[in-house]
């Protein structure tokens, strides 16, 4: 069954903690990325691990293979669930993070970004690339999966052309999850309802603002998941 992850970007280090504890049994995975780790630290990675639940750590990579080899070590020494790295770093970057995982034995999963759920293709033209974001996607994804990554994070637009090609467990993960608020107007552009995600074949969703900015948190993550049940249900 499809999975949430909530995530934790807020600037405040109590509201965060907060969050997690109004949320309690209702959520397993939480998605840490630059702004909750600067604002808390280790302190985050430590306080989560303790109350068992699963770290989905959202840096999005994209450095020198020495730089990205490194931190990789780390984040599969601390036995992290999954985290992510930009496929746009390249083969040698991809290759030698599974190079170091294979070595250590972790069952950490490398998790390829494609592009970014904010981006349109009026935002990617000034590349001059010429090329349509789903092929774009199309590409990384599959250059990715040959390089041995475990999964990748897409828009809801994706979905089923990647489903499609690969079965699981290589896992989709899809951020820009909107509820009923499609229309509503904020930075993410691609975007889908959990249970479309679910439905199409994503294995998570990712959602922050629509539970942290709610005054009542616990009510949008069960109308979330009870979206992901109907959307196991009814499995395209
Ligand atoms: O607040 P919102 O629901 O838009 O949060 C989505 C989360 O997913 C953010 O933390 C954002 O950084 C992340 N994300 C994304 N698009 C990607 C990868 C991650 O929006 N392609």
């Amino acid at each position: 069954m499809g999975k949430l992850i909530v995530a934790l970007d807020l600037k405040n280090k109590n509201k965060i903690y907060n969050l997690i504890e109004r949320l309690g049994n209702r959520v397993d995975y939480y998605k840490v990325g630059i702004i909750p780790y600067f604002v808390c630290g280790e302190e985050i990675i430590k306080k989560l691990k303790k109350q068992g639940k699963k770290i989905f750590l959202d840096f999005k990579f994209f450095d020198i293979p020495n730089t990205v080899r490194k931190i990789s070590e780390i984040i599969f020494e601390e036995e992290i669930d999954m985290f992510t790295v930009h496929l746009i770093a390249g083969e040698q970057v991809i290759k030698s993070i599974v190079e170091t995982k294979q070595k250590l034995k972790t069952k950490t999963k490398i998790i390829g970004v494609t592009i970014l759920t904010s981006f349109t293709e009026k935002d990617i033209s000034f590349l001059n690339i010429n090329t349509k974001i789903d092929k774009l996607v199309e590409k990384l994804v599959d250059y990715g999966y040959n390089w041995g990554i475990d999964g990748v994070v897409c828009s809801g637009e994706e979905i089923e052309m990647i489903r499609t090609k690969y079965n699981p467990p290589f896992l989709i993960i899809v951020p820009g999850v909107r509820i009923d608020e499609k229309n509503k107007k904020d930075d993410q552009k691609r975007i889908i309802t959990p249970k479309e995600a679910i439905k199409k074949g994503a294995d998570f969703v990712v959602v922050g603002r629509p539970i942290y900015e709610n005054l009542e948190p616990e009510k949008v993550v069960e109308k979330i998941l009870k979206e992901i049940e109907d959307g196991t249900e009814n499995l395209d």
